[in-house]
């Protein structure tokens, strides 16, 4: 498989970050001897999986270095803000808690204070932080992960702040340790970046081009993490519908999809996120025929209206996506399909609002995440003119969100009744039931035994509770029988 981009593999480029890898690890080996415990570190993260994923690179990083990971802040020797900007809300949390690390680094002085991810990638935000928070230590970008045990050591040895960002993406780097959250649940990034450019959205501006991992890389990922016990895997992309268009040979989604159910046994699949402009018959046919592929899209629609599409650059019509939405609701039985949302797009109207409630009843949407439109600088969005006042644009997201759980609650006591196979991810916050997830995504609280966590069962849905769904296991019933 020929790739147009680069792809760098860690062992090659990290022998130089070995070293530096090696040098943090026998000062804490020495720390440790001394104090009778490892030092410590802390990742906040923040905003989507991409992040978390990343999270978990730097994670497996400090632990190789010879750190331990903690949750409590205040004894951390290293602290990681790894940030958000897709909204002002994720942009404003970061500041506060970065300004709340003031007196413990004051207190502290020897501690490392980083911060990295999608806000670093805005020059104005590395400024603020240059001139406001001068108690930070480090800043890199997205770009630059993998260079992060020479930027930790030169971050400890220089008492300045330490700022090192890369514009642009240069290759894609394999084979990087990570230290996985939940083994039962995996995310495997298969693409990089975003060429779409929707005037609202921040993320091409921070993640850089579309780049594709090879196939084999990916299937060689899903293959290890199968291996370890993981029974769903989560497939990352901000466009997953343009995978492999950077490749020299023909090579889609759909293809990889195949790929992946060839060897999936019984761990599901599901992947996120499909745009609606490219989302081919290919990929329908693929959810309808695949058996590791779980019946379960998430499609955003981000508006009800064409002239509000046009406006984000979003290049469907409602027409186009209400006909694939028909197409996969034909070819996908039981499929369930969720949606992002905004409200307070510029120049948006109440008949905008109107035409999107109905939007929201036609599809019947199986859940939604609905967002305020928050102004982001330098996309394009930002420079309209036609700007909707923060009072209009909150009394429509609540329109909006009224009709919308009004639905959602009519679904979910549909679902009264129903028998789904259930992969049990653990117990509800109470502690008192089991909590697991359908194919399709609905999540199912029961009464069971701990024992079950982590293994497939087959649940009947008794009642819905507003958003929550309750039911009981079926014992007579293996999951073999249902395929
Ligand atoms: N690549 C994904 C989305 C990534 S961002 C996709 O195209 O679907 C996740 C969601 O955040 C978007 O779908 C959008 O609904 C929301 N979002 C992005 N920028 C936003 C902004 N400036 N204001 C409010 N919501 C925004
Ligand atoms: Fe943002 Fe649009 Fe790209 Fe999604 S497809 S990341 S919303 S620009
Ligand atoms: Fe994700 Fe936020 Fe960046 S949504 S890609 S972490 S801007």
């Amino acid at each position: 498989m020929n790739k147009l981009k680069v792809i760098d593999h860690w062992e090659d480029v990290s022998i130089e970050y070995q070293v530096y890898m090696q040098s943090i690890r026998q000062v804490n080996d020495a720390y440790q001897i001394e104090h009778g415990k490892r030092p410590a570190f802390i990742i906040k993260t923040y905003g989507c999986q991409m992040n978390e994923h990343d999270s978990e690179k730097l994670t497996a990083l400090l632990m190789q270095m010879g750190y331990r990971a903690t949750a409590d802040i205040a004894e951390a020797d290293v602290i990681i803000y790894n940030t958000c900007c897709v909204r002002e809300n994720a942009e404003l949390k970061v500041f506060g808690n970065l300004g709340a690390l003031k007196p413990l680094k004051a207190k502290r002085p020897d501690m490392i204070i980083a911060v990295c991810g999608c806000m670093m990638q805005q020059s104005h935000v590395v400024e603020e932080i240059k001139t406001k928070y001068r108690h930070v230590d480090l800043v890199f970008g997205t770009h630059n992960l993998h260079t992060f045990p020479s930027l930790l050591h030169r971050a400890m040895a220089q008492p300045d702040i330490l700022v090192e960002i890369w514009e642009g993406e240069k290759s894609i780097v394999e084979g990087m340790p990570v230290a996985r959250k939940k083994s039962l649940k995996a995310f495997v990034n298969i693409m990089y970046g975003c060429n779409n450019f929707c005037t609202f959205c921040i993320v091409p501006y921070t993640r850089g081009r579309e780049r594709s991992r090879l196939p084999k890389d990916i299937i060689a990922e899903v293959e290890g993490l199968i291996a370890d016990g993981s029974k769903e895997i989560m497939l990352l992309g901000q466009n997953v519908n343009s995978y492999g268009l950077d490749f020299s040979e023909n090579y889609s989604f759909a293809q990889l999809l195949r790929d992946i159910d060839a060897i999936a046994g019984d761990c599901r699949i599901r992947f996120m996120t499909p745009h609606p402009k490219d989302l081919s018959p290919a990929l329908i046919d693929c959810l309808r025929d695949l058996p590791s592929l779980c019946e379960y899209i998430h499609l955003p629609v981000q508006a009800g209206s064409n002239q509000l599409l046009k406006a984000m650059n979003r290049r469907y019509t409602l027409e186009s996506y209400l006909e694939k939405v028909a197409r996969l609701k034909a070819e996908v039985p039981d499929i369930a399909i969720s949606t992002d949302i905004i409200i307070g797009f510029p120049g948006e109207t109440d008949e905008d609002i109107d035409a999107l409630i109905d939007l929201i009843r036609e599809v019947q949407y199986d859940s939604a995440f609905t967002f305020i439109y928050s102004m982001r600088q330098g996309t394009p969005a930002a420079r309209m003119t036609n700007q909707i006042d923060e009072s209009v644009k909150h009394e429509r997201f609540d329109r909006m969100l009224n009709a919308l759980n009004t639905m959602i609650i009519e679904n979910n006591k549909a679902q009264v009744g129903k028998c789904y196979q259930v992969l049990v991810e653990g117990q509800t916050r109470d502690g008192k039931r089991l909590m697991g997830r359908t194919r399709n995504n609905k999540i199912v609280n029961f009464d069971g035994d701990a024992s079950l966590i982590g293994q497939f069962v087959d649940v009947k849905v008794e009642s819905a509770h507003n958003f929550s769904l309750y039911g009981s296991q079926l014992l007579n019933k293996q999951v073999d029988d249902n395929e």
